[in-house]
């Protein structure tokens, strides 16, 4: 162990993705009951640096979110790291204290779960300290280990463009951690359509948590399998209208999930409805391949190929936007970035 740092600074961003196959059910030890498959972001990303200073014992000494202390974040972040260190993982956190500061680049409240961002830009600072103390390669899949501890879809925002947690078909994949999977040449966009702004009703936990006891669980983990391999298929082969389906019956599946939990839960609204139709209407009409996913919220992210851009603005613009509040445009990208870092 390198015991000389007694100062450092490690400034990083990372992503947030979009679930083409949700993770919805998960076994203890944050072990997921099926195989997820995700777009990493581009826009929507948090920025994190963490000041570490040699210290007697371990402390998260403050917390700054969007430059304000954040008491209900700090203590949210502490309770995972002594989680962590509990479990015997990053244990030369025990001799400092740290001192955080965190942005999203995305819209406060905007429905997008800042969890896998937030977590995985943490958890990336925290691994890279480590590989410099115990002079050992900086190792993603280690990122993504710990990540997963924290917030099972952080585990996936790690890798540029797509991501595989779970284990499935594709040899390698694994339950404890996720893996990179590039589709060559598939340029996707996602325009959020921000339909509420408003506090998610049920937590991911929570979610996670019904499904223990939904009366479907064993269909849905089986449809869940099947629709991994269908889209994974599609993608490599560029199939845009297969892969389009299967998105929207993930979408629709999780919700429907929702509605037959106990209690039941109803997260989409009115205009969510309304917006599911219209691009239905939208694809009929011009027979341009649109799709959309939901997460566990009432937003809708429409997916679609960077080749028609174009036109999907043009309807955004023209027929959609009277339903939003916002619409956020992204699209497939690089993964994360060491922005900077100072040892001394
Ligand atoms: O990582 P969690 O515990 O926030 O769960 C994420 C759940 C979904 O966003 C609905 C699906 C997914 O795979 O990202």
């Amino acid at each position: 162990m390198n015991f000389s740092i007694k100062k450092a600074s490690i400034e990083y961003t990372s992503p947030s993705n979009i679930a083409f196959v949700k993770y919805w059910g998960k076994r203890s030890g944050q072990i997921p009951e099926n195989p997820s498959l995700s777009m990493t972001l581009s826009e929507c990303y948090t920025s994190m640096k963490i000041n570490f200073t040699k210290a007697k014992r371990f402390q998260v000494k403050s917390f700054l979110f969007e430059k304000r202390e954040n008491d209900q974040f700090k203590e949210k972040i502490y309770k995972k790291l002594i989680l962590l260190l509990d479990m015997n993982e990053l244990d030369y956190l025990n001799d400092y204290e740290l001192d955080i500061e965190s942005f999203n680049s995305f819209p406060h409240s905007s429905g997008i779960a800042s969890s896998a961002s937030s977590f995985s830009a943490l958890i990336l600072c925290l691994v890279r300290m480590e590989s410099k103390l115990l002079q050992r390669e900086f190792d993603l899949e280690r990122v993504s280990f710990l990540s997963r501890l924290c917030s099972g879809s952080a585990s996936r925002s790690i890798y540029p463009r797509f991501s595989h947690w779970g284990e499935s078909s594709i040899k390698g994949s694994s339950n404890l951690f996720a893996r990179a999977i590039d589709f060559k040449e598939v340029e996707l966009c996602d325009s959020i359509l921000v339909v509420s702004s408003h506090e998610k009703s049920v937590s991911s936990s929570m979610g996670h948590e019904l499904m223990s006891l939904n009366p479907y669980k064993r269909t849905r983990y089986k449809n869940a399998l099947d629709n991994f391999d269908k889209i994974n298929n599609a993608l490599i082969a560029k199939d845009f209208s297969s892969f389009g389906k299967i998105l929207e019956q993930e979408a629709m599946e999780l919700h429907a999930l929702m509605l037959c939990s106990s209690p039941s839960v109803f997260l989409l609204e009115p205009h969510s409805l309304t917006l599911i139709d219209k691009v239905k209407d939208f694809r009929i009409k011009t027979g341009l391949p649109l799709y959309y996913t939901i997460d566990a919220g009432p937003n809708i992210h429409l997916i679609y190929p960077d080749s028609i851009k174009g036109e999907v603005l043009d309807f955004i613009k023209k027929d959609l936007l009277v339903y939003v509040q916002k619409v956020i445009h992204d699209k497939v990208g690089s993964g994360p970035k060491l922005i900077k870092e100072f040892y001394e």
